[in-house]
């Protein structure tokens, strides 16, 4: 039994870092999408998905910016909180931002430590080399870590756009190894972002931790999507592997357009929706 008085003072997440594991064993797929506000996050709580990501797409998605370069330590914080205060109970990922590994172990951990009393459970860290120390020492101060291999946003620079990886057998060596790598530094799962099918499965076979694609095929153990993506929100950008599972930006052009129409003709509002 629990300590009463720890009991209540904490609320512990339905899923952790270790409920990866498990559904790996388990052969039970994991599905996790993006969010990063309030209002969608309780909405997820009512889900039976696995697992939040608040990623550094935020920058893109609610910020209008290019790439996720633009993604702070404070802009994930605050997304991180939002989330956190709508979606109680669920397993929260906060991604850390571009070059916020890349400062020593002392400025990364303040990073992860501002996300992980916004309410994150676990960080998300993009690609190994350089981070291997930043990594060891997120996991040793309890920090759970999601890797992240293949297309790597954060290096949009460096490859001139953001393009498919481990097309080349070179390229494909490269990405196994740091997914092996990132298992033996003790990640909990790592993201296949935007590889071939086969090299993800490759990978997912030889990995005892879960692999969560992301255009990576349907081998890996789980699957993340962005939520404005899934919910077909995007009128102009639509990656071959982000299928919408609504016809959201339709829905949501067609009922401004209703609430449009009603203010402009009087029937809005009606006697029962104003005060006497
Ligand atoms: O920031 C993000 O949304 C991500 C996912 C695409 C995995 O890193």
């Amino acid at each position: 039994m629990p300590d009463a008085t720890y009991a209540a003072t904490t609320s512990a997440p339905t899923a952790a870092a270790a409920d990866f594991l498990r559904a790996k064993v388990q052969r039970r797929k994991l599905s996790l999408v993006t969010c990063y506000d309030y209002t969608f996050a309780r909405l997820l709580s009512k889900t039976a998905i696995d697992a939040i990501l608040v990623g550094d797409s935020a920058a893109m998605v609610m910020h209008g910016h290019a790439s996720t370069l633009s993604a702070s330590v404070e802009l994930i914080r605050l997304h991180t909180e939002a989330v956190a205060r709508g979606a109680a109970g669920k397993f929260i990922i906060a991604d850390m931002p571009f070059l916020s590994c890349r400062k020593g172990l002392a400025a990364a951990l303040d990073s992860a430590q501002s996300f992980m009393t916004a309410g994150a459970q676990a960080v998300k860290i993009e690609g190994v080399e350089g981070q291997e120390d930043v990594i060891r020492g997120f996991v040793q101060s309890g920090i759970p870590v999601m890797g992240h291999v293949g297309l790597q946003p954060q290096s949009v620079c460096a490859y001139g756009g953001f393009r498919v990886q481990g097309r080349s057998g070179e390229s494909a060596r490269e990405i196994s190894r740091q997914a092996i790598l990132l298992e033996e530094l003790g990640v909990f799962a790592i993201v296949l972002e935007c590889i071939p099918a086969s090299l993800a499965h490759e990978i997912t076979a030889a990995l005892r931790i879960p692999t969560i694609g992301i255009g990576a095929g349907a081998a890996c153990d789980g699957q993340i999507l962005v939520l404005q993506d899934l919910l077909g929100l995007n009128l102009d950008f639509r990656p071959r592997f982000a299928r919408p599972f609504l016809d959201g930006a339709r829905r949501v052009l067609e009922a401004v357009a209703h609430f449009d129409e009603a203010v402009k003709a009087g029937m809005f509002p009606a006697s029962e929706e104003s005060y006497s």
